[in-house]
């Protein structure tokens, strides 16, 4: 294997070697611990993009570390032809954690959505009593669910589709954030599923307004249509609550507090399940739901092997003893306010937005411009590391074990770089 000592060879060889399917800010990463990154230079930076929010527990973290290790030399893989002594407990501790009678393990977030799509049509043939091969589920405009070729069916962004279909048929999109719109669509014959991201993640961090996730739970249940919650990037602390459709509610585990909790049918979680050391993902539904996918009808052979299963308990408890959705909540605020006083005073910044540590300014610039990825190549050199999501929008995102002094301290940075940029 060749050895890497400057980011110049590390960049050549993934330009070389590598399809070009990323366009990666040039910072070469060699390791990572808590909130921090450093690269092959040596440089260190604030992470405050987190992996798309995978590593909400900080990079490395000792604990799931540990435990990925003692699993690592005892059993990694069975397959699931046979049973193994990780899964079950995995499944209870996983249930019980977010309040549902069943999971189906796999491993992608986007292998989540698949199986919440197949499962929600296979549910609505047997149990909705839809004709075949007619089942609709309604999503949004502007969504980001992942990369396969059903998902990129529903998706309206043209670089995402172009030159991939033909595309899977029985999906309708409507506005995102609109009530209306998605009454409308629930009246069309054959909807078993309505598939929505509490905050919308890649689009840009746009928050739903208040109370917009319960009526759309409830129009959908006066339907008998699902409600689908893909809380893969919002999920797991992130926007200050175990999950986004926790609303406003700070514990760290499940509770059936009605004022603030919309219950989702299914819900897809995936990336900080495991807090960056190994994909998992996991569907979550009650058991009338579930109950109609039966053997052989799906699976992954990595899909709830023991290694996983053991790497996202330890990573769901430490959300939990650390009470990071609480942290969450509370940076968020502050970074927030912060952000806005910036906002206030330098043009280029045209707003913030989001949720939590869920964050994103937009800069007052085309989406066309090269602004936002300028800035971001600044913020890198003054020790920040953050990426543009759809050309003008920076999104905001650290790890959740930040401290309130560290966060003061990339805020100082924000503030440094960004008036920069004022024409
Ligand atoms: C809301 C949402 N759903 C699904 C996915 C796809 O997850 P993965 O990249 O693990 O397939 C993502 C990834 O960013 C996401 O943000």
């Amino acid at each position: 294997m060749d050895t890497i000592s400057t980011s110049k060879q590390a960049i050549q060889l993934e330009e070389k070697y590598g399809a070009h399917n990323y366009h990666p800010l040039p910072v070469v990463l060699t390791r990572g611990e808590g909130v921090f990154l450093w690269d092959v230079e040596g440089k260190r930076y604030f992470d405050f993009l987190s992996a798309y929010s995978a590593v909400n527990q900080g990079h490395c973290h000792p604990r799931i570390k540990n435990a990925m290790i003692e699993q690592v030399g005892t059993l990694t893989l069975t397959s699931r032809a046979f049973y193994n002594d990780i899964l079950g407990p995995f499944e209870k501790y996983i249930t019980e954690y977010f309040g549902f009678d069943m999971v189906l393990p796999m491993n992608t977030g986007a292998e989540g959505v698949e199986t919440a799509v197949k499962l929600a049509r296979k549910w609505g043939y047997e149990r909705k009593g839809v004709s075949e091969n007619q089942a609709k589920i309604i999503v949004a405009e502007n969504n980001f669910h992942g990369r396969t070729t059903t998902i990129i069916s529903f998706s309206n962004d043209a670089n995402a589709r172009k030159n991939f279909g033909p595309f899977t048929d029985g999906f309708i999109r409507i506005p995102y954030n609109n009530l209306d719109a998605l009454i409308e669509a629930l009246k069309i014959e054959g909807v078993v599923g309505f598939l929505i991201e509490p905050i919308q993640g890649e689009a840009g961090v746009y928050v739903p307004e208040e109370g917009y996730l319960r009526k759309a739970k409830e129009a959908c249940a006066a339907q008998n249509v699902l409600f689908i919650a893909d809380e893969i990037q919002t999920g797991i602390a992130r926007t200050g609550s175990l999950l986004a459709v926790c609303g406003n509610c700070t514990c760290e585990g499940h509770c059936e507090k009605q004022e603030t909790y919309t219950k989702p049918d299914i819900l897809i979680l995936g990336k900080a399940i495991s807090g960056g050391f190994y994909p998992v993902s996991a569907v979550l539904a009650d058991r009338e739901i579930m109950d109609v996918i039966k053997p052989g009808q799906h699976g992954s052979t990595f899909g709830g092997n023991p290694l996983g299963a053991k790497v996202a308990m330890t990573a769901l408890e430490v959300v939990r003893d650390e009470k990071l959705a609480q942290n969450a909540r509370k940076l968020g605020i502050i970074f927030r306010e912060r952000m806005q006083k910036l906002v206030d005073k330098n043009p280029i910044a045209k707003l913030v937005r989001g949720k939590g540590l869920l964050n994103a300014v937009v800069i007052n610039d085309s989406p066309e411009s090269p602004t936002a990825w300028n800035i971001c190549v600044k913020l890198a050199e003054n020790g920040l590391l953050a990426k543009p999501t759809h050309g003008n929008i920076i999104r905001f995102a650290p790890p959740l074990v930040m401290t309130e002094e560290q966060l003061h301290e990339c805020c100082d940075i924000i503030e440094i770089v960004i008036p920069e940029f004022n024409k």
